[in-house]
């Protein structure tokens, strides 16, 4: 790794900016397609150790070169970096990414810890490069209109929280289950969006105190596992109390389990998914037992977030400060980690 964060300076686009997308698995590729769904970017380079998924991802992008390595992916004159690879690869891959000058675009988790995120937002601070994180449930219709409504003060002041992401299955990828590869468990994977939904929902408050329990196979979580089951409450400055639970292969009586509801003196607003599914939510405000519907599937929220940041950046965007948000829910994971005592 180059061990400054220097870059060349960013240079005004005259052409669509050029993608390399490391890790084209089933994400890498639905991502890859929103992007290139815009028009307004191009796919230079792709980079899998899988013939496989490389071949798949050349499908969508036939112009596309495959790359051998990162090294070589980076060589390729790329104006932006889309990152899908197992999550221990993230942070590192960014920051070189951004080293060598270009934007990112990165799965979550951006890292396996605070120390991780922290140094790739660092990288984008100091090379001014558009760095953006896959947090697919802010795009999503539901989570708009709860957002939206509480901020328009429709709730009053919020003061409780309840977030679940129940999965009735579990990841078919050996590398999930290699903490030092995916840095954690369900919670890593699924609860890493409820605490950015709650942070984001509320304004990125402090989180002033956490209580937290960690199970594997139905058991408090012991070393060189990782945890199957999480329940966290964070007690947030502003006198909230957000009550997270995730799991993987749950018996949920169906597939998923999703939902983040706020409470607060003068009503509720709640994004719901419908019927078990893992795609189609409903936004709800409650008003004691009555129940209005804001937003009802269908709505194609997926690759939003990845469109989002390919238009920023054909538009020419940098270092965007919103970025440090990232690092502050590596923060609360951290602390939820060590609060349950994992080893
Ligand atoms: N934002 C979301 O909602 C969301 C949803 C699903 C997955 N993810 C994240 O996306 C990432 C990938 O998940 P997935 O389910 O697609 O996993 P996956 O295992 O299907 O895909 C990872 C791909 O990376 C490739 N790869 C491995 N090492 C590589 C390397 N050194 N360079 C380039 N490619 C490499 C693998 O061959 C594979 O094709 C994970 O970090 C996961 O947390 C995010």
């Amino acid at each position: 790794m180059i061990a400054e964060d220097t870059a060349p300076a960013p240079r005004a686009l005259t052409r669509p900016p050029r993608l390399g997308f490391a890790g084209v698995g089933w994400i890498g590729r639905h991502r890859m397609q929103a992007m290139l769904e815009t028009g307004l970017v191009e796919a230079a380079a792709v980079l899998d150790p899988s013939p496989d998924m490389a071949a798949e991802a050349l499908k969508l992008a036939p112009g596309a070169a495959r790359a051998d390595d990162f090294e070589g992916l980076l060589a390729m004159d790329l104006d932006g970096v889309v990152i899908a690879t197992p999550s221990a690869l993230h942070a590192d891959q960014a920051i070189q990414a951004l080293r060598r000058g270009a934007a990112v675009f990165c799965q979550k988790p951006l890292g396996r810890d605070a120390a991780e995120a922290g140094a790739a937002v660092a990288a984008a601070r100091t090379t001014d490069r558009l760095l953006c994180v896959d947090f697919s449930y802010r795009f999503t219709e539901a989570m708009r209109a709860v957002r939206g409504r509480i901020g328009d003060g429709e709730l009053g002041r919020v003061h409780a929280v309840d977030l679940v992401f129940h999965n009735a299955y579990g990841p078919d990828k050996p590398w999930f289950y290699d903490p030092g590869l995916s840095g954690g468990g369900c919670l890593m994977d699924l609860g890493v969006h409820l605490v950015d939904l709650a942070l984001w929902t509320l304004g990125f408050p402090e989180v002033e105190r956490i209580d937290a329990d960690l199970f594997a196979g139905g058991r408090p979580l012991t070393a060189g596992a990782v945890e199957d089951y999480a329940a966290a409450t964070l007690r947030l400055s502003s006198g909230a109390v957000v009550r997270i639970a995730c799991s993987w292969r749950l018996p949920a009586g169906c597939e998923a389990v999703i939902s983040a509801a706020f409470y607060g003196e003068r009503g509720g607003a709640a994004m719901r998914n419908v019927g078990g599914s893992f795609y189609d939510f409903t936004a709800e405000l409650y008003r004691g037992c009555e129940t209005q519907v804001l937003t009802s599937p269908p709505d194609a929220w997926g690759g939003r977030a990845a469109a989002d940041w390919a238009q920023r950046l054909a538009r020419g965007a940098r270092f965007d400060p919103e970025a440090e948000r990232f690092v502050a829910v590596s923060q609360v994971l951290d602390r939820i980690y060590a609060t349950a005592g994992r080893a």
